[in-house]
């Protein structure tokens, strides 16, 4: 790889004018294509799913961290589409593959939706194109598994395709780490993919990370997720221990915090969510697995997340009189965190289920979720005998229930002490 790093990366104003296929148009693909824009690709955004394609192309984004306006530049200016159709991305000399990597009912990876981007396109990759997996996945996915489908149907006159895989790192909602400025790790299958996937993502993020196979890169993904969710449960464990003992985690992990080397803080919570941390670590899992090998502290881990809906449910319902037979349980926030109204995997689905199976009547409210679960939101009036603060939203008026002396289990550490509040 050092012969590689060696090579000078084409300028980006050698990209000016050149076609950019995104397939999936969603939190990951939809902000690549307009920071593609910016570094002046066309961009052509393939979705399989035909009311999203409608709704971008109508100038409204389904993506918070994409302005309606940024949109409507692009779709003004003709240097972004959205389409349903395959066939458009001929013209392109550069392909990525944005769609999602869940887990199926095993808790195992399913990849369906990754085939099917890859059989879609490979009729229409012409020769010269780079491919480039964005999606999350284990090692060996690009080299076992997309690789082998795109030679076997690609058109006869494209000899030569370059690959390489580059995870995406986005963080939705995040206002200071964007695609832009998130270093971009690129992992080619040989010498001229890594040259061309690193001319590609020089001319759109600020810093690129070369490594040595595109093993490396989905690898380094996984650990990335799989650190978090591991850090988050150790303190999620550590905060029933300080509750138990009688100690305010928070301040605790403020007072460790104050160590300049060696420790990183986490915050304890309703558990995780959103489509990277619940679901990345069972790719590693799995994967331990095909080679004889074990990942018990990552499973032991998941047990502990798991088990957070329940633990908040119980200190919340602690909370109430106990002449209270049926309590009044009103959820602040249920998307899987502040800023975005995802609620793939939010952790508050199981909190929820759980007061109602045990008898309480439940409400939620939150700005930036309209509809959830088959429910609508209730606003800040709706009465109740004990409110759960899951999920701090930008705008969420929580100082409003305080006033009126509502007693709030704060899992966020968001609200200093006030009268009627327990943290977690
Ligand atoms: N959301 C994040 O925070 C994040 C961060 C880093 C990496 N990732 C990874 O990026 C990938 C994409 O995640 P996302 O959050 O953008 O998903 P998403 O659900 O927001 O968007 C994916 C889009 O792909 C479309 N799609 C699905 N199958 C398709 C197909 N066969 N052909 C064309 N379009 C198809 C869907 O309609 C959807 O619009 C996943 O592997 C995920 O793990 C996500």
């Amino acid at each position: 790889m050092k012969e590689v790093l060696e090579v000078k990366i084409p300028s980006v104003s050698m990209h000016r004018g050149q076609t950019l296929a995104i397939i999936g148009q969603g939190y990951v693909g939809l902000p690549l294509a307009m920071a593609a824009v910016d570094a002046g690709w066309i961009v052509i955004g393939v979705d399989s799913f035909e009311a999203k394609v409608t709704q971008i192309n109508s100038g409204s984004s389904p993506v918070e961290d994409i302005s309606d306006s940024k949109l409507q530049a692009a779709l003004a200016e003709g240097s972004y589409k959205a389409t349903t159709d395959f066939s458009t991305i001929y013209s392109a000399s550069v392909i990525t593959i944005c769609v999602p990597t869940p887990l199926d009912n095993n808790r195992e990876p399913d990849l369906a939706l990754l085939l099917s981007a890859v059989t879609g396109i490979a009729p229409f990759v012409s020769n010269e194109t780079l491919v480039v997996s964005e999606s999350t996945s284990y090692p060996g996915t690009l080299r076992d598994t997309i690789i082998p489908i795109v030679n076997k149907l690609k058109p006869e006159t494209s000899k030569e395709i370059f690959f390489a895989s580059a995870p995406e790192r986005v963080n939705p909602g995040d206002t200071a780490w964007n695609q832009r400025n998130t270093p971009r790790l690129v992992g080619g299958i040989n010498g001229a993919s890594q040259v061309k996937a690193l001319a590609f993502y020089e001319s759109i993020c600020d810093a690129v990370v070369s490594v040595s196979s595109p093993e490396v890169a989905e690898a380094a993904k996984l650990l990335e997720n799989t650190f978090r969710l591991v850090n988050i449960a150790l303190i999620n464990e550590f905060a029933q221990i300080c509750s138990s003992g009688g100690i305010n985690v928070n301040e605790v992990i403020e007072a460790a915090s104050s160590k300049p080397y060696g420790f990183m803080p986490f915050r304890p919570g309703v558990g995780v969510g959103g489509h990277c941390i619940p679901v990345d670590p069972f790719y590693l899992t799995w994967w331990a697995r095909q080679s004889g090998g074990k990942a018990e502290f990552i499973e032991s881990a998941d047990k502990v997340n798991q088990s957070m809906p329940i633990y908040v449910a119980k200190r919340a319902l602690g909370l109430v009189d106990i002449s209270i037979s049926k309590p009044k349980v009103l959820i602040l926030g249920v998307a899987y965190k502040p800023g975005v109204g995802d609620v793939r995997e939010t952790p508050v689905s199981e909190l929820r289920a759980y007061l109602i199976a045990e008898g309480a009547e439940v409400a939620w409210h939150d700005p930036f979720v309209p509809i959830w679960e088959g429910s609508k939101p209730v606003d800040l009036d709706w009465e109740c005998d004990v409110a759960i603060l899951a999920t701090k939203q930008p705008g969420m008026d929580v100082g409003k229930l305080i006033s009126k002396g509502t007693r709030l289990l704060d899992c966020t550490n968001s609200i200093i002490q006030a009268a009627g509040v327990v943290s977690l």
